[in-house]
């Protein structure tokens, strides 16, 4: 890789580092009427280079995915007029949840992104724990479409959890989707048990409904809710309404994805619960940081 190209920021700061290459500036500015102009200040000289742009959000109100794609969509056509040749890490994969077409009408969003990143030139494109497939690999839902990769940063999650003092804690996936995941964590922490809940979403009301029977006997215990996204809260928040009816004892709450839209931070800190998550978006529970984990990845592919 010859540079990184993305804001000024410590995340970047530390790919490039963990790459042993430069980091060129990449400017956002956003005009009054929100159109959006970002630009590569500095080393415009990128014909025949390698490049990986970063662009990651931030969290609740900030949180803006739509900004994100279209300053990604003209950075990436900017630097391929420059004559570079572009790799993509978006932390956060925005429209990842939409990876199928779950109502008549509705679109495929989660392809869609895919489609327009390959097309605007994005070379390879790396995710962190894509909501398709949080394993680690490539992407097997982009296949056909960009050469796409998950990275896990599961065991970074474990790591930081060490540092509480939990008597042999149980993690729980407040969603069977990431039991897989939760599985891992587990393993990575020697926890004593790991268990998913089933859960289900109205699509109407964005209202998450939890099989309460996936739960039992945790009298005592301290509890680990792991997710890979934590976005209104309403998942955790359920979670922890079950914990504690099965006697929980301390529980934490540790998601990959901080995007903690609306009042998610406050819900989840109401019920007493210590609540992190990595830097994939910045965040004040972002505490966990990932970037050796992807330098050491994205390295393989250079
Ligand atoms: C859903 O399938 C995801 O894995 C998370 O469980 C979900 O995004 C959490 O959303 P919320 O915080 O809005 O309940």
């Amino acid at each position: 890789m010859d540079y990184v190209i993305g804001i000024k920021d410590e995340f970047n700061q530390h790919v490039a580092e963990a790459l042993d290459c430069q980091l060129v500036e990449l400017e956002k500015h956003v005009f009054p009427d929100g159109e959006l102009r970002p630009r590569i200040l500095g080393e415009t000289n990128l014909k025949g280079k390698k490049v990986l742009l970063i662009n990651r959000t931030n969290s609740g109100s900030a949180y803006k995915p739509n900004q994100l794609l279209m300053e990604t969509l003209f950075t990436v056509k900017n630097l391929n007029s420059l004559g570079a040749k572009v790799d993509l890490l978006l932390p956060y994969f925005p429209y990842a949840m939409q990876d199928k077409v779950f109502r008549p009408g509705e679109p495929h969003a989660a392809k869609y992104v895919l489609e327009l990143l390959k097309s605007s030139g994005v070379n390879t494109l790396f995710v962190v724990c894509a909501h398709m497939q949080r394993e680690q690999g490539t992407l097997k839902f982009a296949e056909g479409i960009i050469d796409a990769h998950s990275i896990s940063v599961f065991k970074d999650l474990a790591e930081n959890l060490k540092n509480y003092e939990l008597e042999n804690p149980v993690v729980i996936a407040p969603d069977f989707t990431s039991g897989e995941s939760a599985d891992k964590v587990a393993e990575a922490l020697g926890a004593s048990d790991s268990k998913a809940i089933h859960k289900k979403r109205d699509l109407d009301t964005n209202e998450t409904i939890i099989n309460e029977e996936d739960i039992t006997g945790l009298e005592g215990l301290d509890v680990i809710i792991v997710d890979d996204i934590a976005e209104t809260g309403g998942t955790m928040a359920k979670a922890i309404d079950l914990c504690k009816k099965r006697g929980a004892g301390k529980i934490i709450c540790a998601a990959v994805h901080p995007v903690l839209a609306g009042d998610c931070l406050e819900r989840i800190k109401n019920k007493g619960a210590d609540f992190i998550a990595t830097n994939t978006i910045d965040s004040e529970i972002s505490k966990i940081s990932v970037e050796h984990t992807l330098a050491e990845y994205i390295k393989k592919y250079d």
